[in-house]
């Protein structure tokens, strides 16, 4: 099948590289002239693990195109993929604005009947309002749009892609349907299901999904923040809570908050749609409240130990992107860290092993970079971790407390056993857990 995807982000350049995978002809379209040259050249814009080998081979064998050519890219497409930002506008509702200009310019080039897929994740009532863009120029013979909202994960987004656990068209046109299915059936061949059901309730299954799982991490991260209040222990009680089936075991380690591209914007425009339609969802509004404080939570302990003025105080940070094997930092709680540690007047230095030159253009001097985790150690007062990549699971502790000025570890992912930590001779803080004090 010809497809075209419009907006080759984290989603788009993996939604394109794995159609193309599995034998159709693909283009990607992107106003992104930079990200496009690159491409063309081979070379991946994110950093996304499993991509680049499907990627490079696909381009070799000429099924995966790149251009910033909107007619160019889309002609003799059967299907249409809008993979474009919905970012939260000034009023937190979703940024609809980039999705309904491609559906606008879509109207006056296409030709033939072809399939518009929405793969952003959108509000109830979008594939109505593209609907609506696209016919004020186009004969509604001419098109079907289907909502196909993407669950994948960065950092196993291939994974998830090639096999994911369920796949959600929302569409009323069997037509479309028809075509949706013979584009995934190759994706579910080991039986997972294909679920069709209306656009309304395609989209708001997106929505309900990332809602749900935000829940579920902050009301662990409620949970932990109990167990520091009584003296109990969050890892026993996850495990005694997490072995219940009803509950599971995943989505239950506490931290600094969520945080990532979708998540936060997402539980808003929820929030958003809610109120819209007059309901209060409460449930909702806390979690976000809740979230906005966990961000807080490592910058806060620190200060609770030196007081609120860290001048002369440097502090070296672990992990900068939102979750470990992305590059992404959009959200990232590190970055409510950072802000609140320079406010603070600490003297900073970071390391994360892909996301360095993301927060390089947001921080700039204000901050040092130190290319390797352990560089980063080197006379600190404290270290604060922030994401759990597996490089900072096992590290050299004799070492490590040689080179710090001061043994305090603020650990936002509770990488660390207490006892060891008391053997090495550190002051260790994690989340929901009993600290370690000198
Ligand atoms: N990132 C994720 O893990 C994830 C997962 C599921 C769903 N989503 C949803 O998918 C959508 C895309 O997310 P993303 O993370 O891939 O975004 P992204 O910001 O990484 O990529 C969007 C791309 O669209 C391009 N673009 C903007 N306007 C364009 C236009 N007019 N024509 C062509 N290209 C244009 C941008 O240059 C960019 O490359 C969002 O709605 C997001 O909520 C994201």
């Amino acid at each position: 099948m010809k497809i075209a995807v419009v907006g080759t982000g984290y989603v788009g350049l993996v939604s394109g590289t794995c159609f193309a995978e599995t034998g159709n002809q693909v283009t990607c379209v992107d106003i992104d002239e930079a990200k496009v040259v690159k491409m063309k050249n081979g070379q991946i814009p994110i950093y996304e693990p499993g991509l680049e080998a499907v990627f490079t081979r696909n381009i070799k064998n000429e099924r995966l195109h790149f251009t910033t050519e909107l007619k160019e890219g889309i002609k003799g497409a059967e299907v249409i993929f809008l993979a474009l930002p919905t970012p939260p506008g000034g009023d937190g509702k979703a940024d609809l604005s980039f999705v309904l200009k491609v559906a606008k310019d879509l109207s006056t080039i296409i030709e033939n009947y072809t399939v518009i897929v929405d793969k952003s994740t959108v509000p109830v009532g979008t594939a109505e309002k593209v609907h609506n863009v696209l016919k004020e120029n186009l004969s509604e013979d001419l098109f079907d749009v289907v909502s196909n909202p993407e669950f994948l994960r960065e950092g196993v987004a291939v994974q998830d892609f090639m096999k994911p656990e369920r796949v959600v068209i929302g569409t009323s046109s069997d037509s479309a349907w028809k075509v949706m299915q013979r584009l995934y059936e190759p994706f579910v061949r080991q039986g997972n299901p294909i679920i069709r059901m209306d656009e309304r309730s395609a989209e708001l299954t997106k929505y309900a999904a990332n809602a749900f799982l935000a829940t579920k991490i902050t009301f662990m991260n409620e949970i932990a923040n109990l167990c520091e209040k009584v003296g109990a222990n969050v890892d026993h009680v996850r495990i005694g809570i997490g072995t219940d089936s009803r509950i599971g075991k995943r989505f239950l380690f506490p931290g600094v908050g969520y945080g990532g591209s979708c998540f936060p914007k997402d539980v808003q425009a929820l929030h958003m749609t809610s109120d819209e339609y007059g309901y209060n969802f409460n449930i909702i509004e806390s979690v976000m409240e809740v979230n906005n404080k966990q961000k807080m939570v490592i910058a806060n302990k620190i200060k609770t130990q030196f007081g609120d003025d860290l001048s002369g105080k440097k502090i070296g940070i672990w992990g900068l992107s939102f979750k470990p094997n992305t590059d992404d930092i959009r959200e990232a709680p590190a970055i409510y860290t950072l802000h609140a540690l320079l406010e603070a007047n600490a003297e900073i230095i970071v390391h994360d092993p892909e996301a360095m030159e993301n927060i390089e253009q947001i921080f700039g001097t204000k901050i040092k970079y130190s290319k390797d985790h352990i560089g980063v150690l080197d006379g600190i007062d404290a270290l604060a971790i922030m994401t759990e990549w597996n490089v900072f699971r096992t590290p050299d502790f004799a070492l490590m407390h040689q080179k710090m000025k001061n043994p305090y570890i603020f650990d936002g992912r509770n990488l660390y056993e207490a006892k060891t930590m008391k053997k090495h001779g550190f002051h260790y803080e994690s989340i929901g857990r009993v600290p370690v004090k000198l």
